[in-house]
C-alpha cells in the first residue's frame, strides 16, 4: 500500500533520542528518505540503523541547531545528496526549569537558543528547498507553549515564540503551498522528561497544574501526529498548534 512518503526527502533535528528519533523512524517505514540530525552522534547510529532494518534509507548528520551556519549547511547537504528537501521536522530541544528571578543568562540563551532559534534557523535554510516541492514544515512545539508552566520561564517563552513562528510561516506562505504546523505534546516518556530537575522549593501543586489526566504519551505516538501533519492527507491543514495531552489544553 502507497503510504504518501516512498522517496520523499525528510530532515528531522534531534534524531537520537525520544521524540525525533521516533520521527525519524515513522518516516523511514514510510519509505521516505531520512537525514537524521543531532548534537549527539553516537546514538544517531542507532536510528539510522533501525530504519535501515526496516528496509528504509537514511543518513546521519551531526548538527547543533542553535549554529545558524551549521543549520544551513545540514540542509544544504540533504538537499544535495538527494536532489531536494519535501520535509523539516524540527523537534531538536532542550529543558530547564527554575524559578524565573533565579535563571542564568547561560540557561536562558541556551533554551531560547537551541528551542526557538533552531527552529528559525533550520526553517530559513529549508523554505527555498520546501517552496520549490510544495513541501512541509511540522515544528515541537509544547503545551508548555500554550499555558503557563511554573518554572518554565526560558521553555514557554521559547515554545510560545515556536507556536507563532509556526503560525507566522503558514499565514506567510500558504498561497505557495508550504504548510507549517506545529504538535504540542504534553508530558511524553523520553529522556527529557525523566533527567528534568525542578528547583529544590517547588511547589507540586504549580507541576501538576500541567496535567489534567496522570497520563505520559509515548514518543511514537506523537511521532504519528507529526508524520500525519507532514502527509497529503493533512493537505489542507496548516498552521495549527495540536494539543496531545489528553485534554488538559481544553481544561
Ligand atoms: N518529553 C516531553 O514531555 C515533551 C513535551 C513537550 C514537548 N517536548 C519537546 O519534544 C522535543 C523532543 O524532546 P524529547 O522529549 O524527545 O527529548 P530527548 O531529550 O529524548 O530528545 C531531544 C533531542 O534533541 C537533541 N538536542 C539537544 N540540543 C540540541 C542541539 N543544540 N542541536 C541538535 N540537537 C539537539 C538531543 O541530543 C536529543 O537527542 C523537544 O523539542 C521537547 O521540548 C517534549
Amino acid at each position: 500500500m502507497e503510504t504518501g512518503f516512498e522517496g520523499r526527502v525528510v530532515l528531522v533535528t534531534g534524531a537520537a533520542s525520544g521524540i525525533g528519533r521516533a520521527t525519524a523512524e515513522a518516516f523511514g517505514a514510510r519509505g521516505a528518505r531520512v537525514a537524521c540530525t543531532d548534537i549527539r552522534t553516537d546514538q544517531l547510529a542507532e536510528t539510522v540503523g533501525a530504519i535501515e532494518k526496516s528496509g528504509g534509507e537514511a543518513m546521519a548528520m551531526a548538527l547543533d541547531v542553535a549554529d545558524s551556519a551549521a543549520a544551513t549547511a545540514a540542509v544544504e547537504r540533504c538537499a544535495e545528496q538527494w536532489g531536494g528537501l519535501h520535509i523539516l521536522a524540527n523537534v531538536a530541544g532542550v529543558l530547564k526549569l527554575d524559578h524565573a528571578h533565579q535563571l542564568s543568562d547561560e540557561d536562558w540563551n541556551r533554551v531560547l537558543g537551541i528551542n526557538l532559534g533552531g527552529t528559525f534557523f533550520m526553517s530559513r535554510a529549508a523554505i527555498p528547498h520546501l517552496l520549490e516541492h510544495a513541501g512541509c514544515i511540522v515544528n515541537v512545539a509544547s503545551l508548555a507553549g500554550l499555558k503557563g508552566q511554573a518554572y518554565g520561564a526560558a521553555y514557554c517563552a521559547s515554545k510560545a515564540g515556536v507556536v507563532a513562528l509556526t503560525r507566522v510561516m503558514a499565514v506567510e506562505y500558504a498561497a505557495r503551498g508550504l504548510r507549517v504546523n506545529c504538535v504540542c505534546p504534553g508530558g511524553v516518556d523520553t529522556p527529557l522528561i525523566s533527567g528534568f530537575t525542578p528547583p529544590d522549593d517547588f511547589d507540586p501543586e504549580l507541576v501538576n497544574r500541567l496535567s489534567l489526566v496522570p497520563k505520559m504519551t509515548a514518543p511514537a505516538e506523537v511521532a504519528e501526529s507529526i508524520v500525519y501533519l507532514a502527509s497529503p492527507a493533512a493537505g489542507s491543514i496548516n498552521g495549527v498548534a495540536l494539543p496531545i495531552d489528553f485534554g488538559t489544553h481544553a481544561s
